[in-house]
Parts: C-alpha cells; sequence; structure tokens
C-alpha cells in the first residue's frame, strides 16, 4: 500500500453557520473543549456529570431524575427515546409535518412499532383538536410530535398535549432539536415524557451530544418491557447506572464534547434562560422586517414560525442555489436549501445559540440584499 502524502496543517474557512445547524460556538466553548482529557470514572468527571445533569434539567425546565446527554448527535436521541419505550406491536402515533417526521416514522417501524400516522402540509402544525382525534381513533402507547419541524421552520405547540396524552394512558415524545435553548420549552409544566435534543443548534455547541429526559412515567414503561431494549448502547437501564449510582464503566465518555456542554449550559444560566429565549425571538423578527423589506416571503404563518430556523420561499426566477453559493463564497455565510418537499422552494435560515445576535442578522440582510 502506498503512503499517502503528507496532509497539510489543517486550517477551516471562517463560515458564519446561519443554516439549520451546527451553529457556530461561543469561543468560551471551544477553550473548554480544548482542555485535557479525563478518565471517565474519575471522581471529578463524575461529579461534572452530576452538575450537567442539574444544569440540563434547568434548560429541558423539569425535575426528572434521567435527564442526561447522550454521546452521539440528535439522531441518537431519536433512537434512545423510541428504544426504550416501544416494544414491538405497540401503537406508536406520529405527527408528520416534515422531513424529521418521517425519520421518526422509520425509526419506530425498526423498533417493531404498529405505526400510526396523522399527516400536515409541510408549513403548517397540528391543532389540539386534530391531535385529540387522532388518539381517540388510535389508541396509541406513544404519541411522537417534532417540537421544532427544521425542514420547514413550524413549531408545533405542546400546551395540552401531555394533559391529553395522561387522559388516553398514552406517553408524549417530543423532537425537540431545533428548539432547546432557542424556544421556550417546558417538560414538566407540558407533561412531556420523553424529550431529546442536540448540542449543536440553540446550545451553540458543535455537534456530538444529544440532551435527553425521561419522566417517571416513561421509566415505568420500560421497566414493565417484557423484551429487553433492542438497542445495548442506548438502554437507559444501562446508561442510568453510569449517569447515576452505581457509577458502572458503560462506555468511554466524549469527555471533551461534555467539557463544552458544560459551559454551553453555564453561559445559559449565566445569561438567563428566558432571556436566551427573547434574544432568539427578537433575533428572529428583525430577520423577518428585514426580508419582508427585501420583498421575500416566509412560508410560516408568524405565529407559528420558529425564531431558531426561518425558511424563505425562494422567488420566482432565481435560482436558489446560486444565491446560496455565492454567499458562502464571497460571504462565507452558510444558509440551508431546502428539504424533502420543499427542496429548491425554499432556503433554511438558523439564528441559533451564539449566532442570535443582530450583527448578524444585518450582515446576512446586507449580503441578500447584494445578491438579489
Ligand atoms: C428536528 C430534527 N430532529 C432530528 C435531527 C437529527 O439530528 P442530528 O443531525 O444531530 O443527528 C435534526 C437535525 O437537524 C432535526 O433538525
Amino acid at each position: 500500500m502506498t503512503t499517502p502524502s503528507q496532509p497539510q496543517p489543517l486550517t477551516i474557512p471562517p463560515r458564519l453557520l446561519m443554516g439549520p445547524g451546527p451553529s457556530n460556538a461561543n469561543p468560551r466553548i471551544l477553550s473548554a473543549m480544548s482542555l485535557p482529557a479525563i478518565g471517565h470514572l474519575d471522581p471529578f468527571y463524575l461529579e461534572m456529570m452530576d452538575e450537567i445533569q442539574d444544569l440540563l434539567r434547568y434548560v429541558w425546565q423539569t425535575e426528572n431524575k434521567l435527564t442526561l446527554s447522550i454521546s452521539g448527535t440528535g439522531s441518537a436521541g431519536m433512537e434512545a427515546s423510541l428504544a426504550n419505550v416501544v416494544e414491538p406491536g405497540d401503537v406508536v402515533l406520529i405527527g408528520v409535518m416534515g422531513y424529521f417526521g418521517h425519520r421518526l416514522v422509520d425509526m419506530a417501524t425498526r423498533y417493531g412499532a404498529d405505526v400510526r400516522i396523522i399527516n400536515k402540509p409541510w408549513g403548517e402544525n397540528f391543532s389540539l383538536a386534530e391531535l385529540t382525534e387522532a388518539i381517540e381513533t388510535h389508541k396509541p402507547a406513544i404519541l411522537g410530535l417534532v417540537n421544532a419541524e427544521t425542514s420547514t421552520g413550524v413549531r408545533q405547540p405542546l400546551e395540552g398535549v401531555g394533559e391529553l396524552c395522561r387522559k388516553h394512558n398514552c406517553l408524549l415524545l417530543v423532537d425537540a432539536v431545533t428548539s432547546l435553548g432557542g424556544v421556550p420549552f417546558y417538560a414538566d409544566q407540558w407533561g412531556v415524557d420523553l424529550a431529546y435534543s442536540c448540542s449543536q443548534k440553540g446550545l451553540g455547541c458543535p455537534p456530538g451530544l444529544a440532551p435527553f429526559t425521561m419522566s417517571d412515567r416513561a421509566w415505568e414503561k420500560l421497566q414493565k418491557r417484557t423484551t429487553s431494549v433492542s438497542n445495548w448502547y442506548l438502554d437507559m437501564n444501562l446508561l442510568s447506572q453510569y449517569w447515576g449510582e452505581p457509577r458502572k464503566y458503560h462506555h468511554t465518555a466524549p469527555c471533551n464534547m461534555n467539557y463544552g456542554l458544560r459551559e454551553a449550559l453555564s453561559l445559559i444560566v449565566e445569561e438567563g434562560l428566558e432571556n436566551c429565549w427573547q434574544r432568539h425571538q427578537q433575533n428572529a423578527e428583525l430577520l423577518w422586517e428585514g426580508l419582508e423589506k427585501l420583498g421575500l416571503v416566509c412560508h410560516v404563518e408568524k405565529q407559528f414560525r420558529l425564531p431558531t430556523l426561518t425558511t424563505v420561499r425562494i422567488p420566482q426566477g432565481v435560482n436558489g442555489k446560486a444565491v446560496s453559493s455565492y454567499l458562502l463564497k464571497e460571504y462565507n455565510i452558510e444558509i440551508g436549501g431546502g428539504l424533502g418537499e420543499l427542496g429548491g422552494k425554499v432556503w433554511r435560515i438558523g439564528l441559533m445559540g451564539y449566532n442570535s445576535r443582530p450583527e448578524n442578522v444585518l450582515l446576512l440582510l446586507e449580503a441578500f440584499r447584494k445578491v438579489l
């Protein structure tokens, strides 16, 4: 075998990440991540894990004991949520209003669920009345919803949904990948039983971890299983014994990623969670106003728009891909294209975590003005 030529030292172009994620990390996070690695059972590291769990409870707004960060991206959180509570034959009802609803369907099917689907056009969400009717019809063991559908930019309200699920003895499973840290989320108040997110969006870390939380009701369903969790790596029976007593080795934790997450969460405590949500909302509104002034149209009705992710319709006659390439080449700004049904129809603009700042909004608007 021939030896490859010596690679040049790694340099990364100075991109401003204003797409669907990842977002740029606060330098404090990057600096925390560059600290030396430590043993995953070192008493110092175990203490830090406790701290992370407390900080995560704050951003999830929950008292759930089982709250931790999964070693893996948002999809690992999705996988963990389903793997632990779905037993073969369980009826799982999924609300599909975009690309990530379909991913939930795909995963739940792989775990042997009897999957039932309700659909909404891409750009809309489900009303409580529609969810009530679907639950009464399908009598699911689990209802899966995407709180922030990154493919469409739609927020799915959750007020009243947990109550509805409890009335029908059903667990509420929520994808909060594009909401945690950037959009108000009240796990306990809303009666959410399982929720997962990612490190690289509202929390502003690099990708690699999936914050996760599980209610006592979901834990009970896990304990009553007659089959073992078919995914060893994500089995909460095992992970809970590493994140809590008896602190048993499970896997070699990505300690540097967790340093970064701890710093990101600490930044949110410093700012105040509500202030952080408000900052995301204010900067999104600045963006929406600016886009409107440029004659561009947002795909989603204002009331249900995500502050973290805005879908903008590509005007007729404009080559969407050429515009994104121009922004990248001339301004080092990354924005996203449409996904699935919205492919070629929208741009996706992210304002997440550290990147949700007025100067970024103004820079992007100016770049758009020039390119259009
Ligand atoms: C709503 C939603 N769910 C799940 C995922 C999957 O997360 P990841 O790509 O971090 O695995 C994403 C990714 O963007 C997402 O936006």
